[in-house]
Parts: structure tokens; sequence; C-alpha cells
């Protein structure tokens, strides 16, 4: 009897799906269905976290007021694109629902960004599944943002998030409208991967490595 073949193992791919995620910042007025909005807070809410703590909250400013308050949190960099997404929330968490864990030097590592960062990272994989952009931003200011919603100062504000579908580049200024089209810049994987040693390799930043590539 003959050796049987090898079988083929079947390599499903989430990468493209999750590559075709974009930071964009045009989009259309038209807001997203309540169904669907609701399996990006599922998306959230199935997320894994350490002690299964669940310590990350969705703050969702749906009437006009708020809208606009938010809008204005943002820096100026965000408020004017982001301004004109349908939907905008806040991905925050409540720290001292974690217990931190602890080094031998006594150092500290926090777990609640690291929970919240999983979670919005299933939100975004998700958003772009139904065709939907969900660009997080870092640039706002925080206790600005904990007013809108009323949230006391023990809240950490980690995004604001702005969802909607993608709409026309046109819709933008030039130099954003220029970065909507950008192909994906990222590091090769030999600069952010070591095998059983560190490789100063991996101490190049992404902005060092992007001037080497520039031709002299
Ligand atoms: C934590 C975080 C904060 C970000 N903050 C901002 C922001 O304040 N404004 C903005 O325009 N983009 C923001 N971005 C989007 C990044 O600039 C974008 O993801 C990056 O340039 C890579 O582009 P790509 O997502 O289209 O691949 C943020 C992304 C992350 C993950």
């Amino acid at each position: 009897m003959g050796a049987s073949p090898t079988p083929r193992i079947p390599m499903p791919e989430l990468l493209p799906a999750l590559s075709q995620r974009r930071a964009r910042r045009a989009f259309e007025p038209r807001p997203v269905q309540p169904d669907l909005l609701n399996l990006l807070w599922q998306a959230i809410s199935v997320a894994p976290s350490h002690g299964n703590t669940q310590s990350a909250r969705i703050l969702l400013a749906e009437s006009a007021e708020v809208h606009d308050r938010l809008v204005a949190a943002l820096s100026p960099g965000n408020s004017h694109w982001a301004g004109a997404a349908p939907h905008l929330f806040a991905l925050v968490a409540l720290p001292a629902h974690e217990t931190p864990q602890e080094n031998s030097d006594g150092t500290l590592r926090d777990m609640w960004p690291f929970n919240a960062g999983i979670a919005i990272g299933n939100l975004m994989a998700q958003a772009t599944f139904m065709g939907l952009t969900a660009h997080p931003m870092a640039g706002f200011d925080e206790p600005a943002v904990r007013a809108v919603f009323g949230a006391p100062p023990s809240v950490r504000v980690l995004t604001v998030v702005a969802v909607g579908y993608p709409g026309s580049p046109d819709s933008l200024p030039e130099d954003l409208a220029a970065k909507e089209t950008m192909p994906q810049e990222r590091l090769p994987l030999e600069r952010i991967l070591a095998v059983d040693r560190w490789d100063p390799v991996l101490e190049v930043s992404a902005r060092e490595w992007r001037k080497q590539q520039q031709p002299a």
C-alpha cells in the first residue's frame, strides 16, 4: 500500500479582512443601522480581559448636543473630519476594577489599557467586516470627554472612535484626501519579530525605518 498523500492543510486567513481596516477620515452622512451598531458593542463585550474583569465601557454620543460637545473635546486636527462622522463614542475603562500585576522589582503592570486595546481591536475587525470605518483617536482632552458624559474622574478615556460608512475622499481637504488612498505602511516582519533572543533591529522605530527607505 502506498503512502497516502499528505492532506492539504486549508489556510483560512482572517488577515485580508484585518488589513482592509484603515483609519479613514471620510464618512457618508447616513447613520449605521442600530442592529449593526449593536454588533459593534457585542464585539467589545466578547473581548477577553485579565481575570475577566471586563473593565471597558462604551460612552455613545447620541443626542446632537452630546455629539457636538464630544467633537469640541477633540483636538483641532481631529474635530474637523471626525465631526462629520455619523457616530462617535468614547471607549473608557474603570482601572479600579482591576488589580495590577506586580513584577519582582516592585514595578506594576496595569492591565486595563491592554484589555481595552483588545476590545477596540475586536470592534475594528467587526466594523471592517461589515463595510464600516471605525477610526480610533488619541487626540482629545480627557477631562473634557469625561465632562461631556458626566463621568467621574476615576474613569479613564482610552480613545474616541468615529464610526460610519466610508465616504468620498473628495469631502476632505487635499492633505487628508491624499492620506485616504495611501497604501498601508508597516514595518517588515523581521523588524518586529525576534526569535530566542532580543535583536537590536527591534529598536529601530517606524519613523527611523521610514527615513531609511527614502532614496539618499
Ligand atoms: C490608539 C490610536 C490612536 C490614534 N489616534 C489618532 C488621532 O488622534 N487622529 C487620527 O487622525 N488618527 C489616529 N489614529 C489612526 C492612526 O494614525 C492610523 O491607524 C495609522 O496611521 C495607520 O494607518 P491605518 O490604520 O490606515 O493602517 C490612531 C490610531 C490608534 C491605534
